[in-house]
């Protein structure tokens, strides 16, 4: 489904009206899991579900939230994924916080301990599922929810990344983008996650990476992280210029 809206707040109300039907409709048969997108296009869209799940709460004992990818900062720092998703989302849903799990549970790391973090956040991911798994022993998300950078990343997909080709690992580490901001090191689902999940939106916004979300949905052999992760024509694209 390609779906195109005039302007941020239209994209926002039309895809929390999706994101919280489809829940709606995964939670009335058992357990649900949602994977968040970070960055700054969603906080509007968080704003809207908020609202819509303040007047139609779900059984968040029966569900799993976690942020798609986090930037190793201090707990505090705003550009933390999970801070954003606490105060967009969560902040006036204290129910559904028991339903969220942040990626990243340590810090300070010193030089390196990405991948340790990695491994922990995967374990703590393993513990807490109760969700369906693959064949190949991967989570199969509900809905994942995905931005796109400017360089066609999505989650901390970047060019060339090892957590683009692992086909046996939830969570990875990746070292710090030069193609997109904030310049540090984070942790992402990899796309084998993405692959498997039950179904994917992309929430773009803007010119440039609305004709770029075309420039993928016209070559799926794009060689941009977004096109690789998963056959675009397999995902759901909210697009507004
Ligand atoms: C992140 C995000 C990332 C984001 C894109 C688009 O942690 O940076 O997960 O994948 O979705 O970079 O970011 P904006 O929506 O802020 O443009």
């Amino acid at each position: 489904m390609i779906q195109y809206f005039q302007g941020s707040e239209s994209l926002a109300t039309a895809a929390a009206a999706i994101v919280a039907e489809d829940l709606r409709n995964q939670a009335a048969s058992g357990w649900f899991s949602l994977a968040l997108a970070g960055g700054d296009t969603p906080i509007p869209v968080y704003h809207r579900l908020a609202e819509v799940w303040q007047n139609q709460p779900l059984p968040w004992l029966r569900a799993m939230m976690v942020p798609g990818d986090e930037r190793l900062l201090a707990p505090d720092d705003p550009r933390r994924n999970d801070q954003m998703i606490r105060e967009a989302l969560l902040q006036g849903l204290p129910a559904a916080n028991a339903a969220f799990l942040p990626l990243l549970n340590q810090w300070p790391l010193t030089e390196g301990e990405g991948e340790r973090a990695a491994v922990v956040a995967e374990n703590r991911l393993r513990a807490a599922w109760f969700g369906e798994l693959t064949p190949a022993g991967l989570p199969r998300f509900d809905l994942i929810l995905l931005g796109l950078g400017t360089d066609g990343h999505t989650a901390s997909l970047f060019a060339d990344s090892q957590a683009l080709a692992v086909t046996d690992r939830w969570v990875m580490a990746v070292p710090a983008p030069t193609s997109a901001t904030p310049q540090v090191p984070r942790l992402t689902l990899t796309g084998a996650v993405i692959r498997a999940a039950r179904r994917v939106i992309f929430i773009v916004a803007g010119v440039d990476k609305v004709a770029l979300a075309e420039h993928i949905l016209a070559d799926p052999q794009s060689p941009v992280p977004a096109a690789r992760v998963r056959a675009p024509a397999t995902c759901d694209w909210l697009l507004a210029r």
